[in-house]
């Protein structure tokens, strides 16, 4: 396992270049499954997810080859994938249930190890497997796999109780091959699932409303191959953004998301953090000590992102007043708070919401990750932190975060990742 090591205490200052979106390149490359040419992807972020996604594509029979200098994914389906997506692979990434409609959609079965729940919550795929019985999938659970059948499946008209993310790209895989229109409401709008629905469209999917709540989706008979460019990940900009606004630096951010960042960017100029918009993908940020505490809920998008959710709470710690968090997506996202205190914040904990006094002078000392964007916190925290913070089990940053230590010292952090015995 390995730890970072950072002496706080220094403002960033400088260029960082946004990586291509884990949550966008995922869905996509489970996508592939449903082709029958040869796909060539750009912009795939090198993530330990990534990787794991590749593994369980090569079990599934796609001979897939990434070029980790470049960012090209290269992928050749297979006229026939296997079926089984095994407990050992998808226990290490909950994302591999995104193979399940591909799978049914190609090959009328699959057997998909149901993924358990992780820090942050049950995490339960209920809506997925509900919408695909709608159209025409048997489905049970034994010895915790998914068993699925059917016969082609059906469009459907599907309204989900929650806008699900997972859910909405699973079933939006899974009609792309189906007899019929799917109507799918409720459906959830993020930048992710519009990128995969282009994604789609390019290779011969018939696929309209994306990005709104209502998506319609005209089963074809077969879909081809394209070469895409993932879109840039808005949950990293929004990280180097609260890096920035944290360490008191001046950062100019490249390849960034903007139009997908609205709520992130109305959160931090209403704390008074500087924004610029330098043209379509740059953006300035400065941060100075009189930013204020926000109250912030989270909402599926265009909502203000729960994925953002940890990363604004350490910027508050540090931050003028009080701040009040309401997490309504997931039902233990503040497992960040803890180890937060240890660095000397003032957190109170009371069911789905956190109450962030400001105003905190943080001070260095051993943490540990939880989860992907808890670990994140915890880094940017220990960059305002004065003295030394080490942030154990990294290995929850590196699935999510490209070169976050290089990143972070070319803008002049003191971080430095160990061996941790
Ligand atoms: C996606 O997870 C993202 N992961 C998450 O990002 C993100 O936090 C989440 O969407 C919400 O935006 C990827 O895209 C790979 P959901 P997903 O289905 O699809 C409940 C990160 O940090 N639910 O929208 O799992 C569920 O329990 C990760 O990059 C059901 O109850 O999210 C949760 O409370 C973390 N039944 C809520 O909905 C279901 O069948 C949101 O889940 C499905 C979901």
């Amino acid at each position: 396992m390995d730890r970072l090591v950072i002496k706080g205490g220094n403002p960033l200052k400088g260029e960082v270049t946004i990586s291509g979106a884990k949550n966008a390149a995922l869905p996509i490359m489970f996508a592939t499954l449903l082709l029958s040419k040869k796909t060539i992807l750009h912009n795939v972020p090198d993530l330990k997810d990534i990787s794991t996604a590749k593994k369980l594509l090569e079990i599934l029979g796609c001979g897939i080859k990434y070029y980790p200098e470049k960012k090209i994914c290269v992928v050749e389906p297979p006229e026939f994938p296997e079926l089984e997506a095994p407990y050992n692979l998808v226990r290490t990434m909950r994302a591999s249930i995104l193979c399940l409609g591909p799978l049914l959609a190609k090959r009328k079965s699959a057997r998909v190890a149901l993924p358990g729940g992780c820090a942050i919550g049950s995490r339960p795929v209920d809506l997925h497997l509900k919408a695909l019985k709608k159209m025409g999938a048997e489905i049970e659970v034994v010895e915790g796999y998914i068993e699925a059948r059917c016969d082609r499946l059906k469009g459907a008209h599907i309204t989900f109780d929650f806008p699900t993310v997972g859910g909405t790209e699973n079933i939006l895989m899974a009609a792309t091959l189906a007899k019929g229109e799917t109507i799918l409401e409720n459906a959830a709008r993020e930048p992710e699932i519009v990128d995969l629905a282009n994604f789609l469209n390019k290779c011969g999917a018939k696929i309209k409303g994306h990005g709104t709540a209502v998506i319609s989706i005209k089963g074809v008979e077969a879909l081809s191959g394209t070469t895409y460019s993932v879109i840039s990940d808005r949950i990293e900009a929004g990280t180097y953004m609260v890096a920035a606004a944290i360490t008191r630096g001046e950062v100019y951010l490249k390849n960034v998301p903007i139009c997908a960042m609205d709520a992130v960017f109305e959160k931090l100029r209403e704390m008074g953090v500087f924004i610029e918009v330098l043209d379509n993908d740059k953006v300035k940020v400065i941060g100075d000590d009189s930013i204020q505490c926000v109250d912030i809920i989270t909402q599926p998008y265009p909502g203000f992102p729960t994925d953002m959710q940890a990363q604004f709470m350490a910027l508050m710690c540090t931050a003028n007043g009080t701040g009040i968090i309401k997490e309504t997506i997931f039902e233990n996202r503040f497992m960040q708070a803890v180890e937060l205190m240890r660095l000397g914040a003032d957190i109170k904990i009371a069911g789905d919401t956190a109450i962030v006094r400001g105003g905190r002078k943080l001070k260095g000392a051993p943490v540990m990750a939880s989860d992907l964007r808890a670990s994140a916190a915890l880094v940017l925290a220990g960059l305002a932190a004065q003295g030394t913070t080490i942030v154990r089990r990294i290995y929850h940053l590196d699935r999510g975060y490209e070169y976050m230590e290089k990143k972070l010292s070319a803008l002049g952090a003191h971080i430095l990742r160990e061996k941790d015995d």
